[in-house]
């Protein structure tokens, strides 16, 4: 059908948004973050008061919390109803209590139904979709176009964590270590599956990461 579906997956701290977002403009094609998605569900039952270890209750709210995911590159937006919560996801309570959310199989099950959907969507208009996750290249997309899983040494991901935090290396490490160790229990992104192409950033800045992604894309579009 000629659409471009460009999945990427990856650990925390390998600057896999920024870099998506970045190629997906490029490429002038939309821009869904998976992981914004489980993130707006644990903030969204908080918000409500829904104990995240009741794991119905939580799959329930999965299926009709009222998200709209905006995806254009150049500006993502993240809301339930009219509530912008681009920055309330991106805290630190969110960041310890999403992998309860995420690994729970029927809010996965949801948001993956979800993200198939707004995927489709977009592709159909703007030509194409770069999604950034978990579990894109082998669960959501395993038919995606080019599939990429980018990578980073451990000390590369919690230097460039505890920049954005601005927190120190030895509490960065915990959350990282800790976030990625949980996360795997669901979904398999430390090693690429076959037919996945690894893009290593440990020694890439920003422009690098993005270059070297753009030349998998065209290898294999
Ligand atoms: O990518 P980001 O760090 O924002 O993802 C937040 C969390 O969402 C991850 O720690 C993981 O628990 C979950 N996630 C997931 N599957 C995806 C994307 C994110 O389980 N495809």
């Amino acid at each position: 059908d000629g659409l471009l579906i460009v999945a990427i997956d990856g650990p925390s701290g390998t600057g896999k948004s920024s870099v998506s977002k970045a190629v997906a403009t490029a490429l002038g094609i939309g821009y869904l973050d998976t992981g914004a998605m489980y993130r707006a569900l644990t903030w969204w039952c908080v918000d409500r008061g829904i104990d995240l270890h009741d794991r119905s209750a939580v799959a329930r709210e999965a299926q009709t919390f009222p998200l709209a995911m905006g995806t254009d590159p150049a500006a993502p937006t993240v809301q339930v109803g009219d509530r912008d919560i681009a920055a309330a996801i991106r805290t630190p309570s969110v960041s310890a209590a999403v992998s309860d959310v995420a690994t729970n199989l029927g809010v996965r099950e949801q948001l993956i139904r979800r993200q198939r959907e707004l995927m489709a969507r977009v592709a159909a208009e703007t030509g194409g979709v770069v999604a950034e996750g978990r579990d894109i290249t082998t669960v959501v997309a395993p038919d995606a176009t080019v599939r990429i899983l980018m990578t980073a040494s451990e000390e590369a991901r919690i230097a460039r964590r505890a920049g954005e935090l601005a927190s120190t290396a030895a509490a960065t490490r915990a959350q990282v270590v800790d976030r990625d160790r949980r996360d795997s229990a669901v979904a398999s992104f430390m090693t690429a599956a076959d037919g996945v192409v690894t893009v290593d950033t440990s020694h890439l800045d920003f422009d690098g990461s993005v270059k070297a992604v753009l030349a998998v894309v065209d290898e294999g579009r």
